[in-house]
């Protein structure tokens, strides 16, 4: 992709593309003008249209109306004339010249000709001459331009070649997509001029003009900026019409084209801008919010830079080349704050990484508003669209398009994390709804788990501006002077993907990030043990022998790991109690943490725990000695949510406590494996020991407090693997995949209801991410039952295990449950490191398909399911993708079904002997797979089917190497 902007006449960072790449070489300025809403005068007054003065055409100065209708006045006078077209048709013929010059790839730096014009004339009259039936010869031109070298040299060009001259006129950010590398190599190898760029960051405006096999006038010097690129003005006094143009519209002024009509990469209010601005902030000494920030600075290092002295999660890199970081300078210079914008690309991925550090260096504090990591204007469309992952508690991430209207869109979090109503996550699409395999896609992923907020507004112009960051409802962050102690804020990072081939190429790439650079280094590519987690196997029902006895029974079906859910700890037998209270249950548990885990880990399964740290019950050891540790504002009522209250981790003292609990848990039996459980969202953010002033930090402070517990947690114990939880899949972000390498997805296990959810998070999360478990049937939350087959298939897209009692099962469960966790173990690694090819969306379908591929091509594992079956419909045939047309690949299908129809009568019967849809194995080409399809049959809700699509050679042998 390139992403571009310049520093315009007035140090605003100007917007000006984001979208496939480009080329460096092309002068980008133009799209600053070429939709501007700049007035028409034609006397040219203001400058803007002065082709008709420069022509002579002074009749229009005697014609008294307003400037905008005097053309139209004019042109009509000269309509009833009598047929002197020659203004006209000049006027015409210069305009179409620019214009085509200008916008249609025109090549500028050849010189437009007085005889280019004539032809044009004639073409004009050749075009023209059956209506005018004028065959007069061409007329003269005119030889009076007032051109001289000063005018190049007038103010506002001499500015830019100023800026241009230091080498900061434009930037690009940009990513050679679809080659490997991407240095400058890569970058020439793609037809680029071997430019002196600087990493992945070129400067346009040193080679203005400049074309492939043409010699770049290298750094442009103050006097000679690359406008003069555009027309050649020796000798030609066309090519000064150019200039003159030119000049016009760069001179507009600024009551009429003024920030609002701008393109913006950052954005303040309250001084001409009226739509979102990108900071909102209060100077304390008078009150005012005015903060115009102007470009002070740029510099590129070649490597990531990461936050210093903060716990908030960041994409990382291993090694510095991965990574290139343009930092720009933003200064408001009257009260001397400071605005550190931050553009890592990340080389390997077609990924930017945006945020932003504010800086007080004035002598009076400053109270920031709101801040967002990212702002990005985009230029017209028809229309946007906006699509986004939203629901509710045990109805995770379902797929929400919607037409975006002028106005401003808000989706966003108040609930002190991101919450399972909304995602941190969104995507902007041009024109239409987004497609998996072609379009326009524009991805925005917040890495931050608590009030965010992401809005999208369409200006009076059609244009539309993306903000994403911290929520500013209930948010404020007093900055201190120079001289304080807390003079620096740092925003979340924002990850930002551009897809020109739909939706899925969009996620890929943001799955490849979070998987190979945001999960824990040490988890990055390791399956995890197929776990059973005792929740909804015993809720809080279990004593000692409870728990072996589901180890020893769960060890026969090969299950690797046991996690003890909830109700462990204090006095804890439902949710009115014990929250804070981190020892072991002496009722429950005689012998202690410690004898429990022994007991399992003899019986062959790793041991894993349930935590719940943010929260405190006020039944419990811990409230009754700190009943101000939780969040609340005194002589206030409590609000309880579970029955419990919020723990105040904007406290270091709360955390540092905390932290110590759960450190001695840890350290006190062998435990591999911690599920962080986090059970209401926030209310009565209030913190006591915190400045009234300050009041306004706390839902940043807190979860800074629980990601710096994560951090201290996580670097300790390097080897126990962490799955974070809120009430499910309240908190699935970005944000907490730096600390855990899986999230819970939902509290939501009925299969059909996960054909939705998991599908949804695909947006943005890989699968690897997705806790997804086999529960009972039917099940605890819907009542609906589903086949082993589809809930193993299911939970087998993310981390895979059980939410079942294994006590009860029989010889031929056993002998099934291990069958798929062998199957797991077999397709694991395909399915956690392969490319997602999303096929069937359940959001605009009854069916759910989706497949993954293997980076080399050569595996691919395909499921499908059927969410509600229409008696008498058919399905489509279900069409691969992301395989190679030219191999032969071998499908079979895994777990044939077992149930079939009888065709005389409809019954449902039962055939053990395994049913399959197209036979055990067929050897077809990739093309074909692709485009003809496989065929599926469905015969029940939450059916399913499963085919492993493996390149042969012509002899039916595997090309895959093992
Ligand atoms: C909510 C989680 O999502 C469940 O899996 C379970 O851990 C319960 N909390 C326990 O209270």
């Amino acid at each position: 992709m390139t992403y571009a902007f310049r520093v315009d006449d007035d140090k605003n960072l100007e917007h000006l593309y984001w979208g496939p790449k480009i080329p460096n070489y092309d002068d980008l300025l133009y799209l600053t003008k070429s939709h501007v809403a700049g007035p028409f005068d034609p006397v040219g007054s203001v400058p803007a249209i002065s082709v008709a003065k420069l022509l002579g055409l002074n009749e229009l100065t005697g014609i008294d109306t307003g400037a905008a209708d005097k053309w139209k006045v004019f042109t009509k006078q000269k309509d009833a004339e009598d047929g002197d077209t020659r203004g006209r048709r000049l006027e015409n013929a210069s305009w179409r010249l620019w214009n085509m010059e200008r916008h249609t790839g025109g090549d500028l730096s050849v010189d437009v000709s007085e005889s280019k014009l004539r032809s044009s004339l004639k073409m004009d009259r050749h075009a023209s001459s059956a209506s005018s039936r004028d065959n007069s010869p061409p007329p003269p031109l005119p030889s009076s331009l007032p051109l001289d070298a000063s005018f190049l040299d007038s103010d506002s060009d001499q500015k830019l070649s100023n800026i241009s001259g230091k080498g900061h006129a434009t930037r690009t950010v940009e990513r050679a997509q679809g080659s490997l590398g991407t240095d400058n190599t890569a970058r020439t190898a793609v037809g680029m001029l071997p430019v002196k760029s600087v990493g992945d960051f070129t400067d346009f405006g040193k080679y203005a003009g400049a074309r492939p096999g043409v010699t770049s006038p290298g750094p442009t010097s103050p006097a000679l900026g690359p406008r003069r690129e555009l027309g050649t003005v020796t000798g030609s006094s066309f090519g000064d019409i150019h200039g003159v143009v030119e000049m016009a519209w760069q001179n507009l002024d600024s009551t009429h084209v003024g920030k609002n009509t701008k393109l913006l990469e950052w954005s303040d209010s309250g001084t001409g801008d009226y739509r979102e601005p990108s900071f909102k902030l209060r100077f304390q000494k008078d009150g005012s919010a005015i903060c115009p920030l102007q470009f002070k600075n740029h510099s590129v290092v070649h490597r990531k830079l990461m936050m210093p002295s903060t716990s908030l999660p960041t994409v990382y890199t291993d090694s510095p080349e991965e990574a290139s970081t343009l930092i720009i300078e933003m200064e408001d210079p009257v009260s001397k704050l400071k605005f550190m914008l931050y553009y890592t690309v990340m080389h390997d991925y077609d990924i930017i990484i945006r945020r932003t550090t504010v800086i007080n260096e004035g002598s009076d504090p400053v109270v920031l508003e709101h801040l967002s990591s990212g702002m990005v204007d985009f230029d017209a469309e028809h229309s946007y669209y906006v699509t986004q992952l939203s629901g509710g508690w045990a109805r995770e991430r379902q797929v929400v398009t919607r037409k975006l209207e002028d106005g401003v869109t808000v989706v966003k979090s108040v609930r002190g994390t991101s919450s399972h109503q909304f995602n941190p996550f969104v995507v902007v699409s041009p024109d239409r709804e987004p497609s998996e395999d072609d379009g326009e896609c524009f991805g925005f992923c917040l890495v931050y788990s608590g009030n965010f907020s992401v809005t999208a507004e369409v200006s009076e112009y059609k244009r539309l501006r993306m903000n994403i960051g911290i929520n500013q409802e209930m948010f404020s962050w007093r900055l201190d002077s120079v001289h304080g102690e807390n003079n620096i804020f740092y925003s979340p990072e924002v990850i930002m993907s551009y897809s020109k081939t739909g939706l899925g190429t969009l996620s890929r790439d943001m799955h490849r990030l979070i998987r190979e650079r945001l999960v824990p280094r040490q988890w990055r590519y390791k399956v995890p043990p197929v776990l059973l987690n005792t929740w909804e196997a015993v809720y809080f029902d279990f004593k000692h022998e409870t728990i072996v006895d589901i180890a020893v029974a769960a060890k026969k079906a090969n299950v690797e790991m046991l996690v003890l859910d909830d109700g462990w700890f204090g006095k804890r037998n439902d949710t009115t109690t014990s929250l804070g209270d981190w020892y072991p249950n002496r009722e429950k548990l005689p012998y202690g943490l410690n004898g429990l885990v022994r007991a399992v880990n003899e019986a062959g399964l790793k041991f894993g725990i349930w935590i719940e740290p943010e929260m405190v019950s006020m039944d419990s050891d811990l409230y009754r000695a700190h009943p101000d540790w939780c969040l609340f504002v005194p002589q206030r009522k409590h609000t309880l949510g579970r029955n419990q209250l919020v723990l105040d981790f904007a406290r270091k003292e709360v955390v540092d406590y905390m932290y110590k609990q759960i450190e001695k848990i840890l350290n006190s039996a062998n435990i591999e494996y911690v599920k962080w459980d986090m059970n209401r969202h926030l209310t009565e953010m209030f913190s006591r020991n915190i400045p009234a002033e300050r009041q306004g930090e706390i839902s940043h402070r807190f979860i800074l407090g629980v990601y710096s517990m994560f951090k201290r947690l996580t670097t300790k114990f390097k080897e126990v693997r962490f799955e974070s939880c809120s009430g499910g899949g309240g908190r699935f972000d970005a944000g907490m995949l730096a600390f855990t390498s899986q999230i819970w997805t939902s509290d939501n296990t009925d299969a059909m209801s996960r054909m939705n959810i998991q599908y949804g998070t695909s947006l943005a999360y890989p699968l690897s991410t997705m806790g997804a478990h086999v529960s009972v049937v039917p099940n605890h939350q819907t009542g609906r039952s589903a086949t082993m087959k589809t809930r193993s298939l299911l939970a087998m897209c993310g981390t895979f295990g059980y939410e079942l009692d294994p006590r009860v099962w029989d010889g031929d469960t056993i002998e099934e449950i291990q069958g798929y966790v062998k199957l797991f173990k077999r397709l694991s690694n395909l399915i956690y490191e392969g490319d997602l090819y999303r096929l069937w969306s359940p959001f605009r379908t009854t069916s759910m398909a989706w497949m993954v591929v293997s980076r080399d091509q050569l595996r691919a594992i395909v499921f499908a399911f059927k969410v509600t079956r229409e008696v008498g419909r058919l399905e489509p045939r279900l069409k691969l993708r992301g395989i190679r047309e030219d191999l032969l690949y071998c499908v079979e299908e895994l777990c044939p079904g077992t149930v079939t129809m009888n065709p005389q009568n409809g019954a449902i019967m039962h055939d053990p002997r395994g049913v399959y849809q197209i036979g055990k194995r067929i050897d077809v080409s990739g093309r074909t797979l692709m485009s003809a399809g496989l065929p599926v049959k469905f015969l029940f809700d939450g059916d399913s089917v499963c085919y492993e699509v493996n390149a042969v050679d012509k002899n039916g042998i595997s090309l895959i190497r093992l």
